[in-house]
């Protein structure tokens, strides 16, 4: 691990009075779970259909069976737990000093460390509606069941999970720019930065300090501080004074 790179992050992390994490599915690996577009990502193993087109609303709408066997198989199948970098945004955020977490990921592994203003600009697995009559159901109502599953009033239950083809969340979109607009500095983890809108979020930052962890491309970030590690293992070494 690059001294001078944690050092440099300590630093940041001291002088950041509103800082806002901006993290994608690379967040989650060292909780197990496989991202999507590294090599042993989700999209780069084999399916009957491209997983693009799996996770989408019109396979939803027109293969449900094929959906929730993709769905229950490689997004459900993880008893994840919070890593260090999950736990390092909850203590950080109990100082006052984060302002949001904002994730494209859908496992809840923020609010499970015990963060509060998280965005979730892709939805969560742990929020499921009846699309008939628009009940509620938890993940476990959703894993008690095998299949499709389905509400007592005959409805199929849809999780609230951004599939491709759906808009995202307006408010949750607003929440997301105003921390990241107010912001000053950001830290943006384990992600590609390839999926918009989501991705072109973080131009709205206007702040000081401009950090990327990441294991893979990124892309140009104009501005930011690199460091090619894992999130977990970086942000565990960063103190909270
Ligand atoms: N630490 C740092 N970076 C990591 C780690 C780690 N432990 N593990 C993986 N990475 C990096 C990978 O190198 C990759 O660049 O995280 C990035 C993950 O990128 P993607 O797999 O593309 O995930 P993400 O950017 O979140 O995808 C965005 O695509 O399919 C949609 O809705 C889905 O929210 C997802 C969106």
């Amino acid at each position: 691990m690059g001294d001078s790179n944690i050092e440099k992050l300590q630093e940041i992390v001291d002088r950041s009075r509103r800082l806002v994490f901006f993290g994608g599915a690379g967040v989650s690996t060292e909780s197990g779970i496989p991202d999507f577009r590294s090599k042993d990502g989700l999209y780069n193993q084999k399916y009957k259909f491209p997983p693009e087109y799996m996770l989408s609303h019109s396979c939803f709408v027109d293969r449900t069976e094929d959906f929730y066997e993709f769905y229950r198989d490689k997004i459900l199948a993880y008893e994840a737990k919070p890593n260090a970098a999950h736990l390092f945004l909850a203590e950080l955020e109990k100082t006052g000093r984060l302002s949001a977490v904002v994730t494209q990921n859908i496992d809840g592994l923020h609010q499970a460390a015990g963060s509060k203003r998280v965005f979730e600009l892709h939805g969560s697995v742990h929020r499921n509606y009846c699309t008939r009559c628009g009940k509620f159901f938890d993940l476990a109502a959703v894993k008690a069941q095998t299949g499709v599953p389905h509400c007592p009033c005959g409805g199929v239950i849809k999780p609230d999970v951004v599939l491709y083809g759906e808009g995202l969340d307006d408010d949750t979109v607003t929440g997301a720019i105003k921390a990241i607009a107010e912001a000053d500095a950001m830290i943006i983890a384990g992600t590609s930065l390839t999926v918009y809108p989501a991705a072109g979020l973080i131009r709205y930052f206007r702040g000081r300090d401009l950090v990327v962890i990441n294991l893979g491309d990124a892309g140009d970030v104009p501005g930011a501080l690199f460091i090619h590690q894992k999130v977990g293992e970086t942000l565990g070494q960063i103190k909270i004074k």
